[in-house]
């Protein structure tokens, strides 16, 4: 049993989707955000640049005293996953792995579509991790930018960032994919209307959620589930502007009560 918080880290208020997955699958634990709002978006920064500010984000949270850090932001898994893993002295879990198993378990046609930041689609991640698991499978990405910025903007759900959505997917229209991860973790917030532009046939995967079952598992293989004896803590922290992370995340995770605290981590 281990009483220490899970760390989750974002680029922004994307990791928040897997955080919400965790209070559900996870109850019992702490749990420690840090989102990068000051230095976000990470998706066209150069990998070198990202697994820097990853090792910078990391060494905080390590600070808080975590007992496992995930990289809730599929850009810096696909940037700094092996150097956080070599570095940290705890279990270190990155999003693109359990995101591809559950699209290769779901794809009946094996044509499956990525859409992620430009960061993740050029760093090819996603189309080696599916490609391992199953060697025929037709991958196509799609980097929409776009989409970051819509939720950071606390735009997710304005009728303008409907269209956007649709137009950008559209182009799935004449390649069709039956299963589309959602290949950045801000994009489930756009859920309705990416299963709008795609249509309801097809199977969405959101790497932060399906990422959960992998911590869960490490966890409890370690012998390092919390009991839930005392009562747990939920801190979240920005480098950016608490107002603006605080209105999004009261409303996706439901907490009226929610505050973050302003932090720098830059050297
Ligand atoms: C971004 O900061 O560009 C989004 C990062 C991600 O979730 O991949």
């Amino acid at each position: 049993m281990d009483k220490r918080p899970i760390g989750f880290m974002d680029s922004g208020v994307g990791g928040l989707t897997a955080v919400k997955e965790a209070l559900q699958q996870l109850p019992n634990e702490s749990m420690v955000f840090l989102g990068d709002q000051a230095r976000m978006p990470y998706g066209p920064r150069p990998p070198q640049e990202v697994q820097r500010f990853s090792l910078q984000i990391a060494h905080f949270l390590e600070m808080q005293d975590i007992k496992l850090l995930v990289i809730a932001c599929n850009t810096a898994t696909a940037a700094a996953l092996p150097v956080l893993q070599e570095t940290l002295p705890i279990p270190v879990v990155g999003v693109i792995k359990a995101g591809s198993e559950q699209a290769v378990r779901q794809s009946q046609t094996g044509h499956i579509g990525v859409i992620a930041t430009e960061g993740t689609i050029n760093s090819q991640a996603y189309s080696q991790a599916i490609s391992s698991l199953a060697p025929r499978a037709h991958v196509i990405g799609l980097a929409c930018p776009e989409f970051v910025m819509a939720v950071e903007q606390n735009a997710y759900q304005a009728p303008a960032t409907k269209a956007l959505v649709a137009d950008k997917l559209a182009v799935f229209k004449r390649q069709p994919v039956d299963t589309l991860v959602m290949g950045c973790t801000h994009f489930p917030l756009l859920r309705p209307f990416i299963s709008a532009a795609m249509g309801l046939e097809v199977a969405l995967i959101d790497s932060g959620a399906e990422t959960v079952a992998t911590v869960k598992a490490i966890l409890t293989a370690n012998d390092q589930l919390n009991d839930g004896q005392e009562p747990v803590f939920h801190r979240f922290y920005t480098t950016g502007q608490p107002a603006q992370f605080e209105t999004i995340a009261k409303a996706w995770l439901g907490s009226a009560n929610l505050t973050a605290t302003a932090i720098s981590v830059a050297q």
